[in-house]
């Protein structure tokens, strides 16, 4: 073991001979020491950590693992997975998202930068200890410390580099659904957002667009004129985001196969041919994106989409998923086969059965292919959970050369932290349960923590069929989270706004409208967490250190100045929210805002199906502005701006011109906003940078509910 300084923050233990993930970005000094918490054992070949957890300690982080934002009392699993059932006893989903702080006494941050498996047992199997068990002798472990949480938080976020940023575009609304079967489709959906006067920013487009399932192909047949038809929807207002999947169709003659294995581009099997995997194609052989060269020449494969005016895509399968493979199958169809005219016992039959059900993403699978990383060919297995992040970057790579100085649209399902620079993610294959809606709202802080911000769910729910109180309810939580769409599987109930009949249609559009006029506000909320390594999303236990605030699990603070707390339940008509302080509830209807002081502790707020809320800290300024159709249409040039201010409030709205990248070289537009309590009445200033904004309308609100209006020209 060796010991490294990062900072006075950041001290690194470096055990075996480590694989170079460039995760962590940044110096190492060379230092003499071992942690004093952290004991390693190591036995045939792993390596394993107990920690002693006190009855009140906390662990927070793990990214975008199931479970609550606390994260005692089960097990997680690190290993990229295509688990569409987020049932409670699943331990790994899509992304390796390997820090965590455990918080009491003292708080610490750990970061595992290891590149396969890693199990926690966080006080499931033992009450008061929290095992680690990673998959090998060869890791780095970063143990990070902070004067509080949320520097802890930021003494992480900054080693690991600054997250991806999509264009300002990126956060609006998406419809998406998979089973969209052709252009005319596409276009229904358009039309109807259009003539339902529903704001949309983009649809995207799932497996149907392509030639039966091969990568960069765009079906002819069901898609004519794809070009035009990305051009004139464009011109509307309305992008649209195809899909891209990790494996490659087995097919002489198709291009992308023919120069992958003229290029030696794909990962092999033992014997060094191409592997052959299953997936939605049929056979497919995976792109080795561990070669700079793959990644390359992947990359600039999305050409084919850029040349037709996308600007905006999603990495799919990317753990990588597997169906089955050839030998997999094959013992499957045996089996089969022998069973057929026999009298099957209960034994043989689920043997058989399992041998079908059970065929998807087996642990054998990945030790079946290699990556060749520098002269060594490494098996999938050892390295599993980069396959993704390389997938990610081989796309950002691409498309930032093929696009030059547009910001583009990237998101993609498997992830492992490092990932975060180069894309953003979604949450994978949801249902439409309320429990996800839960779990959506208990993922934002834990994903930030990882590095994960241009992030949210399948609102509505991918699987299942949802139903339009659901919609209504999940879009009210959804509004808040960077990335909004709305998706859903082939075979559910149609899940667009205007699907579940009038009264839904209307509702739906309220809230999609709320979050147009919110959007000033979330775009600057995301780009100074982004930019000043800060969480967007944080726990209320991560300021208030009462059980109460570390028990509201399904509260949340957005940015310095909002509290969010949703309804996530059937037939509610509010719920019980614990207010940590003074909060001004917000009603947020247009034109009709209401504000009302309430005192801390704990109150039933009503939370009618037809409301949309949020609560405003003391002390603090909304700024929004007045809806539409889409983010290019969205004028500022009024700013409104909710305020609950006692004594004085500040708030700096961040802007740019949203698309290219002069943002990074000081092209930004500061509102400064300031107001404050004098003896009778309030003093506003603003200080404007922004050219777009000419006049700033106030509603104010102090502790005695009495609200005050005021508009000032710019
Ligand atoms: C995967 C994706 C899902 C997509 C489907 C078909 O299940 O997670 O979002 O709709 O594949 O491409």
């Amino acid at each position: 073991m060796k010991s490294y300084l990062m900072n006075d923050n950041v001290k690194v233990y470096r055990y075996g001979q480590p694989m170079e993930t460039n995760i962590v970005q940044g110096r190492k000094v060379e230092k003499q020491g071992v942690d004093e918490i952290i004991k390693p054992k190591f036995e045939n070949g792993k390596c394993r950590f107990d920690i002693k957890l006190q009855p009140d300690d906390m662990v927070y982080g793990l990214g975008g693992n199931l479970g609550g934002i606390n994260k005692r009392g089960r097990r997680y699993e690190s290993y990229c997975t295509d688990e569409p059932s987020h049932t409670d006893e699943k331990r790994a989903l899509y992304g390796a998202h390997n820090f965590f702080i455990i918080s009491g006494e003292e708080n610490r941050g750990y970061f595992i930068d290891f590149p396969s498996r890693i199990k926690y047992d966080v006080g499931f199997s033992q009450l008061d200890k929290f095992s680690i068990q990673i998959s090998g002798r060869d890791f780095c472990l970063y143990v990070i410390e902070g004067k509080s949480l949320e520097d802890i938080t930021t003494n992480f976020l900054k080693i690991i580099g600054k997250a991806y940023i999509p264009p300002k575009w990126g956060f609006g609304y998406f419809q998406s659904r998979w089973g969209y079967k052709n252009k005319e489709e596409i276009l229904e959906v358009h039309n109807s957002f259009k003539e339902k006067g529903i704001p949309l920013e983009g649809i995207y487009l799932d497996l149907d667009y392509m030639e039966r399932f091969k990568v960069f192909s765009i079906s002819t047949e069901r898609f004519e004129g794809f070009k035009n038809l990305v051009a004139s929807l464009k011109k509307d207002g309305t992008y649209l985001i195809p899909i891209i999947d990790a494996g490659v169709k087995v097919e002489k003659g198709y291009d992308v196969y023919e120069e992958g294995i003229e290029g030696e581009h794909f990962c092999k099997d033992e014997d060094g041919k191409p592997y052959v995997a299953a997936v939605w194609p049929g056979d497919v052989h995976f792109p080795d994106f561990f070669k700079e060269d793959t990644q390359r020449w992947f990359g600039l494969k999305y050409k084919v989409l850029t040349d037709a005016g996308i600007e905006g895509v999603w990495n799919d399968m990317n753990e990588p998923s597997i169906f089955y493979d050839e030998k997999s199958i094959k013992d499957a169809l045996d089996l089969a086969v022998e069973s057929k005219d026999k009298d099957m016992d209960a034994f043989s039959f689920f043997a058989a059965k399992d041998k079908f059900e059970n065929i998807a993403n087996k642990d054998e699978y990945y030790q079946r292919f290699y990556h060749q990383v520098g002269n060594q060919n490494i098996s999938n297995d050892e390295v599993h959970n980069l396959y993704g992040y390389y997938m990610t970057k081989s796309a950002n790579f691409g498309l930032s050369s093929l696009l030059k100085d547009k910001r583009f649209l990237l998101i993609s399902r498997a992830s492992s932290i490092g990932m975060h620079r180069y894309g953003g993610i979604w949450t994978g294959d949801n249902y439409s349960f309320w429990s996800h809606l839960d779990q959506n709202i208990k993922n934002m802080p834990s994903l930030n923590m990882c590095g994960f911000f241009y992030t949210g769910a399948d609102t509505g729910g991918f699987g299942n069929d949802s139903y339009g109180e659901m919609l209504v309810r999940w879009l009210q939580f959804s509004v808040f989270t960077p990335l909004l769409r709305n998706h859903s599987a082939i075979g559910t109930q149609n899940q667009e706004p205007y699907a579940f009949g009038e009264k839904v249609t209307k509702e739906c559009k309220k809230i999609i409208e709320a979050r147009y006029r919110l959007l000033p506000y979330i775009y600057s909320e995301y780009m100074k967490s982004v930019n000043n390594f800060k969480l967007m999303f944080r726990p209320l236990s991560f300021e208030y250190d009462e059980d109460l605030a570390k028990e509201a699990e399904d509260q949340l603070f957005l940015g310095e100045e909002l509290m969010i707390a949703p309804v996530y339940k059937a037939n509610h008509k509010g719920r019980f929210v614990y207010l940590p302080e003074k909060m001004a509830e917000v009603t947020f209807d247009e034109g009709n805002e209401r504000l009302e002081v309430k005192d801390s502790g704990i109150h039933y707020f009503n939370y009618k199906l037809s409301e949309f809320k949020f609560y405003l800290r003391e002390d603090s300024i909304l700024p929004h502005v007045a809806s539409a159709m889409n983010v290019k249409s969205l004028s500022q040039q009024k700013l409104k701006v909710l305020a609950y201010v006692n004594a004085r409030a500040e708030y700096n709205l961040y802007d740019d011109d949203g698309v290219s990248y002069d943002y990074k070289k000081g092209k930004v537009y500061n509102t400064k906003i300031k107001v404050a309590k004098t003896s009778q009445d309030y003093m506003i200033e603003v200080k404007n940078t922004n050219p777009f904004i000419k006049e700033a309308e106030f509603t104010i609100v102090n502790s005695d509910n009495k609200v005050i209006k005021k508009t000032i020209k710019l």
